[in-house]
């Protein structure tokens, strides 16, 4: 139980498995009610039930979109605000690897849809009871793969020629642009917003990139990276931890600051992906 998280109200998306879930249980031993968002019901009871028994907290609710629909992220921020009256952290978590191209509902590409249009939709759908709610932390799951990140505006959707690492390169240079211009906007709200690293991390996420007989390992960390409880440290440092009370625009890795791509720090190119971004989403 952590005084300073008792009684606030946190969201944390992709939370059923990997570093969401571990992110989840992080939060809800330190007391705060966790609002998982989750796709599949299944899963994503079978990880609420595990959370509350591993944490002794029952303030764990299960609430259900897929990332793939913008209707969906939609009407997951019309639930959340019908049903909570504060939102003290969002943990936009959720993310995946597509081996071949695929679009979403709306016809975006995949791993463009899920990993960054989804939680720039979210967010924004969200931002006024954060605000409500100041002091409220943001916190986005970047990647170091945002280094190798080339956002090509002329085909953002890879309808062209498709790459599995530079579609996600691309979604999580994406993650880290938005956490600037985002960060810009909020000054004086009271509301931060950062992103982070996570680690190499042994999880599903990389059952899509691995050939079919090395899958199995894909979430076995002494093959595979670190464990997801320790993936999660970053993302629950910044959710939580007073040494960042205040602390907005930046990217972290193992809890401390550090530089992300140089192209992230573009405002030109921040601004541009925001109003291709809205205009995508149909949020202005
Ligand atoms: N693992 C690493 O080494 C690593 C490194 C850098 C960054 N990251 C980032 O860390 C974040 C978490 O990934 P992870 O490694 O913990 O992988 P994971 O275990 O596969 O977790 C990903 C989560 O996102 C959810 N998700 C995927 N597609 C979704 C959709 N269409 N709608 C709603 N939820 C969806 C998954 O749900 P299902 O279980 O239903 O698929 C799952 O809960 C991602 O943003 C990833 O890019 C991971």
């Amino acid at each position: 139980m952590d005084p300073l998280m008792a009684g606030k109200i946190c969201m944390v998306t992709g939370a059923n498995s990997g570093i969401g879930k571990e992110t989840a249980l992080g939060l809800a031993k330190m007391g705060a009610t966790v609002v998982m968002v989750c796709r599949n019901r299944a899963k994503g009871e079978a990880a609420q039930s595990a959370i509350k028994q591993q944490s002794g907290n029952e303030s764990v609710d299960l609430l259900l979109a897929n990332f793939a629909s913008l209707q969906s992220v939609r009407q997951l921020a019309i639930s959340f605000t019908q049903q909570y009256s504060r939102l003290d952290v969002l943990v936009n978590n959720a993310g995946s690897f597509f081996g071949r191209r695929m679009v979403s509902v709306d016809g975006y590409e995949m791993t463009f849809a899920v990993n960054h249009l989804a939680s720039f939709l979210l967010t924004n759908l969200l931002l006024d009871i954060l605000k409500a709610s100041a002091p409220a932390r943001i916190v986005n799951v970047s990647s170091d793969a945002q280094m190798a990140g080339i956002l090509n505006f002329d085909d953002l959707q890879m309808s062209k020629r498709y790459r599995m690492f530079g579609a996600y390169a691309q979604s999580k240079l994406a993650n880290t642009l938005f956490t600037y211009a985002l960060a810009r906007r909020l000054e004086g709200t009271g509301v931060t917003v950062n992103c982070l690293h996570p680690g190499v991390v042994a999880t599903n996420i990389w059952s899509q990139a691995l050939p079919g007989f090395l899958r199995p390992l894909a979430g076995v960390s002494r093959f595979f990276g670190i464990t997801a409880a320790e993936g999660a440290r970053t993302s629950l440092y910044l959710a939580t931890s007073p040494a960042v009370e205040g602390v907005t625009g930046q990217y972290f890795a193992s809890s401390q600051a550090k530089s992300s791509a140089k192209i992230s720090y573009d405002p030109a190119i921040q601004e541009r992906l925001w109003q291709v971004s809205a205009q995508l989403t149909q949020f202005s």
